[in-house]
Formats: C-alpha cells, structure tokens, sequence
C-alpha cells in the first residue's frame, strides 16, 4: 500500500519522528486555502514547502524512521497560528487524507503492551507542568478527568488525583498500569468514536500525542463535545513524533505548525466550542522533543 506521497517503505523503528517544520506547507496550504488575517500571510509564505519538501527527502533516504531535519526556525509563533484564521466555509479534509499507511485494524498495532514513553524526558516535563498550571486543585469535589488514547502513562501532576479519571485507549495491560486512573475503557475510536460516557459528565479531556491516529477526527471531537460539561476544557498535546504507519496522510505529509492547524480545525467544524488556541511548551527548542498543545473549552451555552 502506498503513503500519501505514493511511496512505499518498510516498517519503522516505534516511535519515528514524524516531522518537525514550523511552516505550513504548501500541501495544506494549497488544501485549504488559506485566508490568514495581518502579517502572518507573509510570514506563512516564508516556510511555504520547506516541510513538505524536507520530510519527502527524508523519506525517501531513511527506510527506518521520518526524520525530518527542518527545524522550527521560521513562520509566526505556534501560539500566533490560530489567531486570525479565516477558516474556510467547508471542512477541507477529504477521506483520503485520514488514510494511513497501514490500514490493519488497530487493535492489531496496539495488541501487546507498549511500556515505552513515546517523546522525551523534557518534553513530559513540560507538559505535567502545564497540566499543573490549568488542571483543577488536585481532591477536587466533583471533579472528572478523561485521558483519551490513554497508556501506561497520563503525564499527571505527581500524586494528582481526582474523584473520577478514566483513561481510553487500546491496550488493556497498560491501562491496567496507570496509576491515575480511577477506570479504563479499551475502545477503538476508528471503529467506534462514540465515547461510551453520559453527556455534561468530565470537566477536562486531555490526549497526549495520539491526536494524529483519529481517522474520524470529527466525529470524536463531536463526542468530546457531548461528554465535557459547559465550560469543560480540552487539550490535544502533541511533539513530533508518531507511529507514522498508524497517523493520518494528512498529518505525516505535513509539519507542526499544519498539525497546529489541523488540530484547530477539528475544534472549529465540530462547533460547540470556543475558538481553539495553540501554545507553545517546547522545552528546550532544538534540543528536546517539542511540546505544542491545542485547546478549547466547550460552550458554557452549547
Ligand atoms: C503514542 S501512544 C500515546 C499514549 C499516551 N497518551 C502517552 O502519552 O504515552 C498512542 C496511544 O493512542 C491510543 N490509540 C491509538 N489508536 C487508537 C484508536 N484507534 N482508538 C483509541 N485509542 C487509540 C493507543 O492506545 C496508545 O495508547
């Protein structure tokens, strides 16, 4: 089976970089459309390609792992990318684009356990410390968590805990792990993207580096919709890596700054939430895996 770019290529090392460009590039550009607001429509044309170009080279030279070597060095902020979009009227993606390399049914891939962390010790360190920054007081009455493609691991505060903090993923032994978790869930949301949970029933949904493997990335942001409660909050990390035989094409033929983009626009067609924002938490740009988080709180009114 060929990739997005028409290439076939053995199987990677777990974990490969998936890419790391901060610039949109011309293959989203050219999807979408694009109609940015201010400056930043200059500043995109300045990395136009650059990713596109750096990851097709990689991957026609690195048979392990996609390695991209552009580095973010150019292009507006990551936390400037959302601001000011003028999305298009209809959503861009075609079903193609949610295509992956391997199209083997997930619970295969996922079938034995993976006690692995998939990006590096900054990396995590950064993001437990912004989840420390937005998460309620740990012990808080009431309050429910859920980890969506949850493992071993949920990057949690250390001894945080809260009434309930369910985690979804596919593997039941390393959800058996985690420690945070108060309940599992084992469901493929490429089969079935209905979460089984009651509406108005979490205050946080979080999803570390998984975002890139949904196939029906709208039909589960409309279930995230339907379980967060008025004013719940939800917030897709994710660095540059990834099972790149398992991502959508449209993330692996793509760099971070798309993947900004991409995730954003999940939040903005499924509607019923707050325009989504982006931050950047990379620790140590060049030298750590970067960290980018997109965000959104469900309607108080929806
Ligand atoms: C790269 S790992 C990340 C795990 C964890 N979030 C972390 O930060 O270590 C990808 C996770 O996504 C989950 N996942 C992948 N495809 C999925 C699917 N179709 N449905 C539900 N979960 C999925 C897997 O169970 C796996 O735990």
């Amino acid at each position: 089976m060929a990739n997005f770019v028409g290439l076939r290529l053995p199987l990677p090392v777990l974990g490969g970089v998936c890419s790391s460009s901060p610039t949109v590039s011309r293959a989203v550009i050219r999807k979408w459309n694009w109609r940015i607001k201010g400056p930043r429509r200059m500043l995109l044309g300045l990395g136009v390609g650059v990713s596109f170009f750096s990851q097709f080279m990689t991957m026609a030279t690195n048979s392990n792992s996609f390695i991209a070597s552009a580095r973010i060095t150019a292009g507006p902020s990551v936390d400037q990318i959302l601001k000011n979009v003028e999305w298009p009227e209809q959503f861009p993606f075609k079903e193609e684009d949610f295509q992956r390399f391997d199209e083997t049914p997930d619970s295969l891939f996922y079938e034995a356990p993976r006690f692995v962390t998939h990006i590096d010790g900054p990396a995590i360190a950064a993001l437990t410390k912004y989840y420390s920054k937005v998460f309620p007081p740990s012990d808080t009455p009431g309050v429910s968590i859920l980890d969506m493609c949850s493992s071993w691991v949920s990057h949690f505060p250390s001894g945080y805990k809260q009434e309930r903090v369910v985690g979804l993923g596919m593997n039941e032994e390393e959800l058996k792990r985690n420690p945070v978790l108060t309940e599992y869930a084992v469901q493929d949301l490429n089969v079935n993207p209905k979460l089984p949970f009651d509406d108005n029933s979490f205050d946080i949904i979080t999803n570390v580096v998984s975002v890139d493997y949904l196939t029906k990335p709208l039909d589960v942001f409309m279930e995230m919709s339907r379980i967060l409660k008025p004013g719940g909050l939800a917030i897709m990390s994710f660095s540059n890596r990834c099972f790149w035989t398992k991502a959508i094409s449209i993330w692996t033929s793509t760099g971070d700054a798309d993947h900004v983009m991409i995730v954003g626009s999940y939040f903005h067609y499924t509607g019923g939430f707050e325009p989504p924002q982006a931050v950047d938490i990379s620790p140590n740009p060049g030298r750590s895996d970067p960290m980018y988080i997109v965000y959104s709180r469900k309607l108080s009114t929806a």
